[in-house]
């Protein structure tokens, strides 16, 4: 006899467009294929998921698995597996690599390599420079890639868009949501010497709150001038917030885990330079205004900037320190720990790690439980307790700035288009991941 589906996720409180309840979700051939009450149904496979939560797949919308060119700090298989380790079944990858995804070649490059490698799904950024901007608008499209990214500031790596007309021309050479990492060029040139030989709390003193704002601020005039919809990433300061709430039309709005978790100068004491990154870790004040914008709907999705460093990197002198903290794997359970104390609802941490995504990114068939889409599926358990421990990091660095920290709210199982990627903290299908696809560039079949 035919199973009426490939596997039944049976017993659990799921996440549906209809809110928060008990529902199976029965999977045929990767897709939803039923949702409600199936428990009788023929099925080759159950997952029993009585007393988890069933939430959409999360999608991290920021991570650097540095491949190529620094394959010791992470690559996609490691950065992958650190994913769906943490319960994150989608990344959108960033492109500032050595060589940075910059061409067809460097894109096709990067494809060829997550083919079979990656544990999860997974988008390319493509990276706008000065010199690539004639060609941003084909690069952009190309099956498996979410986007253009502009480093407006400097950060890791090479990549910089920092000159007004070049900023331009980039917005006016494509048509899809161009994401920015935002940061004033000129302010932190100006800057420089505030960040103090070995002491890394002047980090947030040297790029500080106006060199965000500044260039959020510039950012948004040109998108407005050039008519080009805009998605701005890990955004850090109060002061940034009236003009993205000002700009709705146009920009979409990122934070990470880490600004809605740790504040200034709390973290670099205790971290030191594993606090390090950019745009920084800034004083509880932003920290509270970024709580202000989850609850008021400014912020569209939360991705974790996984950035990782080795220790050998990072053992170095401030300011002779890379920036960059790892995330992916904590994210689920740094944000489900923020539901368990009051400050985000199951609802909202739905809304912003996998139906935002998909919203603002015109993701095609994914970020949310409803028939047809892809049964890609978070599945936590709301109330086990355990602690962050560096033993527990798959990613090459080996360490996380949330170690020894106890956190409410995990991921029990990632199951990515059907299949069970990982169970129990163990993953349990490899190099399954396969390409994001995207409804304005969907290829004819
Ligand atoms: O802290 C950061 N690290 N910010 C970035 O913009 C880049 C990232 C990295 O690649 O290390």
């Amino acid at each position: 006899m035919t199973e009426a589906f490939d596997l039944l996720i049976r017993g659990g409180i799921c996440a549906t467009p209809n809110g928060v309840g008990p529902a199976d979700v029965g999977v045929k051939a990767g897709k939803i294929a039923a949702v409600g009450a199936l428990g009788a149904a023929a099925t080759a496979e159950v997952f029993e998921a009585r007393g988890l939560h069933v939430l959409p797949g999360v999608i991290d919308t920021q991570v650097h698995f540095r491949e190529p060119g620094n394959e010791h700090k992470e690559d996609l298989e490691s950065g992958s597996r650190a994913a769906v380790l943490g319960g994150v079944t989608g990344v959108f990858e960033m492109p500032n690599t050595a060589p940075p995804t910059t061409t067809r070649a460097a894109m096709d490059d990067k494809l060829a390599r997550a083919r079979d490698r990656m544990h999860c799904d997974y988008a390319f950024y493509v990276g706008a420079t000065p010199a690539n901007v004639g060609a941003l608008a084909l690069l952009e499209r190309m099956p498996g890639v979410c986007g253009v990214k502009a480093f407006l500031g400097s950060s890791t790596g090479t990549l910089l868009l920092d000159k007004e007309e070049d900023i331009l021309a980039a917005l006016r050479s494509s048509t899809r949501r161009m994401a920015v990492h935002s940061e004033d060029e000129v302010r932190l040139r100006e800057r420089k010497s505030f960040a103090t030989n070995g002491d890394v709390r002047t980090h947030p003193v040297w790029r500080d709150a106006e060199v965000a704002r500044v260039s959020t601020e510039r950012v948004l005039r040109l998108a407005q001038q050039a008519g080009r919809r805009l998605h701005v990433l890990h955004v850090t300061t109060a002061d940034e917030l009236p003009l993205l709430a000002g700009a709705r039309d146009l920009a979409t709005v990122e934070t990470t885990p880490q600004h809605l978790t740790l504040s200034a100068p709390e973290c670099y004491e205790r971290l030191g330079t594993y606090a390090q990154m950019n745009p920084p870790i800034r004083d509880a004040h932003h920290r509270k205004a970024l709580w202000q914008a989850v609850h008021e709907g400014l912020i569209d999705v939360i991705g974790s900037d996984h950035a990782p460093h080795s220790r050998a990197e990072k053992d170095k002198i401030y300011p002779d320190t890379p920036s960059g903290m790892p995330g992916v794997q904590t994210l689920v359970t740094i944000l489900l720990d923020h539901v368990n104390a009051g400050r985000l609802t199951l609802e909202r941490f739905v809304d912003l790690t996998s139906a935002g995504a998909a919203r603002i990114f015109g993701i095609a068939g994914k970020g949310r439980i409803a028939l047809g889409y892809d049964a890609d599926f978070t599945i936590v358990d709301l109330k086990a307790k355990k602690k962050i421990e560096n033993s527990w990091i798959a990613s090459k660095c080996g360490w996380t700035p949330f170690d020894g920290i106890n956190t409410t709210g995990w991921a029990m199982a990632t199951i990515i288009r059907g299949q069970i990627v990982m169970r129990e903290r163990a993953l349990v299908a490899s190099g399954l991941g396969a390409p994001i696809r995207f409804t304005d560039t969907i290829s004819p079949s």
